[in-house]
């Protein structure tokens, strides 16, 4: 290359320049916006309008389920009453899981077993299980080595892989949940493989993506709070899928070094 650039070449580099200043200047930006106690305020009013949203979320819930119980009326209002109570009760879960979302400061991790969380979650949701005549399978190795978690989050996001295999499978299936040691990674892994209807490619892009759903009730939030979950616990989530086949979504979490469990 010559010693002098041409114009082209020097409208590039001052391009380039700008790009490079523009991108310091969005790096302070982004750290401004990333800054932990502008973040915690963040949350803060989060966490403060969410419990407004669901103070009136109860009361409309309410006034439209007394009407429906107290007075004899119209089909077409009771329609729309029950129209009111369902979407209170939707936008109430949307809520509710914001509020999770807005709470990551609680966690209280504390060395624990997969298998304890995993048969936590399951107890939840095995009335729908044998309602659906989904079978399950559950092959938990024993002496799992603890790792660091939070039983009440990590069963969330447990319950919602179980339940989007359970919305997968609405006329039978089986969903298999592994929990293993794997030495290699110092890890211990679980997955959850169901033989639903599997995630199109183009929406698999999409799953983590907040609101994204495909179901008529689906608030689009459970993959988004589980990732956040998994991320609290200083692990890692992967999805898998083929669609008319199922699903397997697997969840890896560092061991907590030095201790086992008796189950
Ligand atoms: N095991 C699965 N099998 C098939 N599709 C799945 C599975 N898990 C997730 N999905 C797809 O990913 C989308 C997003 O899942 P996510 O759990 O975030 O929200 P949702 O299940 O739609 O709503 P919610 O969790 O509030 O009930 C689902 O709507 C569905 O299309
Ligand atoms: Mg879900």
């Amino acid at each position: 290359m010559g010693k002098h650039k041409t114009p082209d070449a020097m409208a590039d580099s001052i391009q380039t320049i700008e790009c490079i200043k523009g991108t310091t200047s969005l790096m302070k930006l982004q750290n401004r916006l990333m800054n932990p106690g502008r973040l915690a305020g963040i949350r803060h009013l989060t966490a403060g309008t969410a419990h407004n949203i669901k103070n009136s979320l109860s009361n409309i819930k309410a006034v439209a389920q007394f009407c429906l119980d107290r007075y004899e009326i119209d089909e077409p209002l009771r329609k729309s009453l029950k129209v009111i109570v369902k979407n209170s009760k939707k936008a109430n879960r949307t809520v509710n899981v914001l509020l999770n979302l807005a709470r990551p400061h609680e966690t209280a991790l504390a060395p624990g077993t997969v298998n304890r969380v995993v048969h936590r979650a399951y107890n939840l949701v095995k009335p729908i299980f044998l309602k659906q005549g989904v079978r399950l399978s559950k092959r938990l190795h024993r002496k799992l080595p603890m790792v660091l978690l939070d039983e009440d989050l990590l069963e969330e996001a447990f319950l919602n892989f179980i339940l989007n295999a359970i919305d997968a499978m609405p006329r039978r299936g089986r969903l298999s949940i592994t929990a293993y040691h794997d030495p290699k990674s110092a890890e211990v892994v679980v997955s959850f493989v169901d033989s639903g209807c599997g995630i199109p490619n183009d929406n698999l892009k999409k799953i983590f993506t907040p609101f994204f759903t495909t179901k008529k009730d689906g608030t689009g939030l459970g993959l988004t709070l589980a990732k956040h979950i998994i991320e609290l616990h200083s692990g890692t989530l992967q999805v898998e899928s083929k669609p008319g086949y199922g699903t397997e979504v697997t969840v890896s979490l560092p061991i907590h070094i030095g201790k086992r469990t008796g189950r």
